[in-house]
């Protein structure tokens, strides 16, 4: 597990290198992964206010607005995970990522998710297109399948 220091320090390197993550030991990649496997350790004690806006396509829009009493930094340092991801065209991690913060960054499972699950079909809204497009856009190959799953074909 990451502790809480080295997870805030991996995403200054993350929002630091620019695309050219990979060969630091720990990639975005790596950083994704752990998120969605729930491999990070919350804040216990991390007030703060985030406020954040960003229009995307494929529903991968950011509106945020949480007063976080316990996991701020968390919240922070996926803004940046999210930055990366729609500055490379990966609408799948950025959707992913979007919902995480409305999930106040919580440490969880989210392969296995049934309130992923339920959140990605009612942000698809019945446009099965979002989840071909949300599969082929993730950099994850776990986050990939289960957009897939998701998808009944057209
Ligand atoms: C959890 O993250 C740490 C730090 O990157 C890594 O060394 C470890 O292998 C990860 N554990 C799993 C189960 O992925
Ligand atoms: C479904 O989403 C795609 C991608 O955003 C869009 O091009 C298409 O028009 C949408 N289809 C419907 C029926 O809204
Ligand atoms: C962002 O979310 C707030 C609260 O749900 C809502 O009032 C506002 O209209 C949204 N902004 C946009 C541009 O969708
Ligand atoms: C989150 O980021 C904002 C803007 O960069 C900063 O003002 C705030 O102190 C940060 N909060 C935490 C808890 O890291």
């Amino acid at each position: 597990m990451f502790s809480a220091g080295v997870l805030s320090l991996l995403f200054l390197v993350v929002a630091e290198l620019s695309l050219s993550v990979s060969g630091q030991g720990v990639t975005y990649g790596d950083v994704l992964h752990n998120i969605l496997t729930g491999n990070i350790t919350n804040y216990e004690d991390s007030f703060g206010v985030i406020e954040y806006y960003s229009e995307q396509p494929f529903s991968a829009t950011a509106n945020i607005s949480i007063a976080s009493i316990d996991n701020a930094e968390v919240l922070n340092g996926t803004i940046q995970l999210y930055e990366w991801a729609t500055f490379g065209q990966k609408w799948g991690d950025a959707v992913f990522l979007n919902l995480f913060m409305k999930y106040n960054g919580q440490a969880n499972n989210y392969l296995e998710s049934d309130d992923l699950k339920r959140d990605l079909i009612k942000l698809a809204d019945g446009n099965d297109t979002l989840f071909r497009i949300w599969a082929e856009s993730s950099s994850d190959e776990d986050l990939s399948n289960l957009y897939q799953s998701l998808h009944k074909g057209e």
